[in-house]
């Protein structure tokens, strides 16, 4: 029998669209949130139990207390949450996914791997399309092939945008950026180089790339989980992640200045409100499918190029987070630290409705 699956953040976007979709496929996943009322309310439409939270602290007490057979983090920025959540899995022998992509995140978790395996944990981290879908398109191209000397991975996402505000994840995930994080700057993007991480600028090294079904796109760096993804599934020395949602023009050049206004806590926190409740109107998907492209290149010359196709990058987010989850609850799982194609292979990106394209 499946283990029971916790949702935190279940009535934000992903926490609810991923509770759906798991009373879908006949799972009833425990809603955990901290606003009463939102969650009778969906606890109510969707037939699951619920357990109200109110904050970080908490959600790690009520881990320990009822020892959960997964645990599905949505509560970003996961550089707060993610840490002292899995303190709280681990001790529980529960396990762990988050859709969390920086590289403030996805090594830390990465990192704790030697924690995780003698106790029969797996911590899944970046299990979104942001994360899962490019790592998923290098593992696929590095498979049976010896390290790699060169990766480049480029992320597509076509989104649409319900109405709403943007939400408190949302804007402190953006704004908190990366203190403390190894190799560059709080707003800083990172690429390896000698195997070393070292700072780039956000939105720089662009790089054009045509789609496989003819759209004109490009892609800058930005400080992504998914190089350190790239980097692990391809053995190379030399890493770059991009993003064709990586600033451009004008706006590149405010975060230099962010890394000095930032850096004050009191108007941080008074601008993540501020961002937090700004309200977003409805806005179409810009393209039918979100892509992931991966090049890899080989010391010997070789040199192999895929993409991967996903419809509605924050649906595909949901499908990577509940199929994770659901493997893990179902035991099929491998205890150690993982990002999500390295330890359920290229087919995970299949299984939720991805397509390769060569
Ligand atoms: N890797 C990817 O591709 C990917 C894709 C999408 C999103 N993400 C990341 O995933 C996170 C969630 O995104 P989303 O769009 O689902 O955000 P969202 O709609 O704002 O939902 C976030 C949820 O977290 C809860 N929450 C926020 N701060 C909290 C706190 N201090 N204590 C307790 N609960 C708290 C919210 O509670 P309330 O409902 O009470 O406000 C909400 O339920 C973000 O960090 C986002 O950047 C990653």
């Amino acid at each position: 029998m499946a283990e029971s699956i916790w949702i935190l953040g279940a009535t934000g976007r992903t926490g609810r669209a991923a509770a759906g979709l798991l009373q879908q496929r006949g799972i009833a996943p425990v809603l955990v949130g901290r606003n009463a009322a939102r969650l009778r309310a969906l606890a109510e439409e969707l037939g699951s139990d619920f357990v109200i939270a109110n904050g970080l602290d908490d959600m790690v007490a009520r881990i320990r207390h009822a020892r959960p057979g997964v645990v599905l983090n949505t509560v970003g920025p996961f550089m707060v949450t993610a840490n002292p959540l899995i303190d709280a899995c681990i001790a529980a022998g529960s396990h762990y996914v988050d859709l969390g992509n920086d590289m403030g995140v996805v090594p830390a978790v990465l990192a704790r791997d030697a924690e995780a395996t003698p106790v029969g944990v797996a911590l899944v981290t970046g299990a979104g399309f942001g994360g899962a879908a490019s790592e998923s398109v290098v593992v696929r191209l590095c498979d049976g092939m010896p390290p790699a000397a060169k990766v480049r991975t480029d992320m597509v996402p076509s989104i649409e945008i319900e109405e709403g505000t943007l939400g408190e994840a949302f804007a402190a995930t953006l704004l908190t950026g990366m203190p403390g994080v190894p190799g560059g700057g709080r707003y800083q993007a990172r690429r390896i180089s000698n195997g070393r991480i070292r700072p780039a600028g956000i939105g720089s090294r662009r790089q054009k790339l045509t789609t496989p079904d003819g759209h004109e796109v490009s892609s800058g760096l930005m400080p992504l989980g998914e190089l350190a993804a790239a980097q692990r599934a391809s053995g190379a020395p030399e890493a770059e992640a991009a993003s064709a949602e990586a600033p451009t023009g004008p706006l590149r050049a405010l975060f230099p200045l962010a890394e000095v206004f930032l850096r004050f806590g009191p108007l941080r926190r008074a601008l993540i409100r501020r961002l937090a409740a700004t309200r977003v109107s409805t806005r179409p998907r810009p393209r039918e499918y979100s892509w992931a492209h991966a090049r890899v290149e080989w010391a010997d010359g070789r040199v192999r190029e895929g993409w991967l196709r996903l419809g509605d990058a924050s649906e595909a987010t949901v499908r990577f987070a509940a199929e994770t989850s659901v493997r893990l609850a179902e035991g099929k799982g491998t205890p150690g630290a993982f990002t999500p194609a390295a330890l359920f292979g290229p087919q995970l990106a299949e299984a939720c409705g991805g397509r390769y394209f060569d």
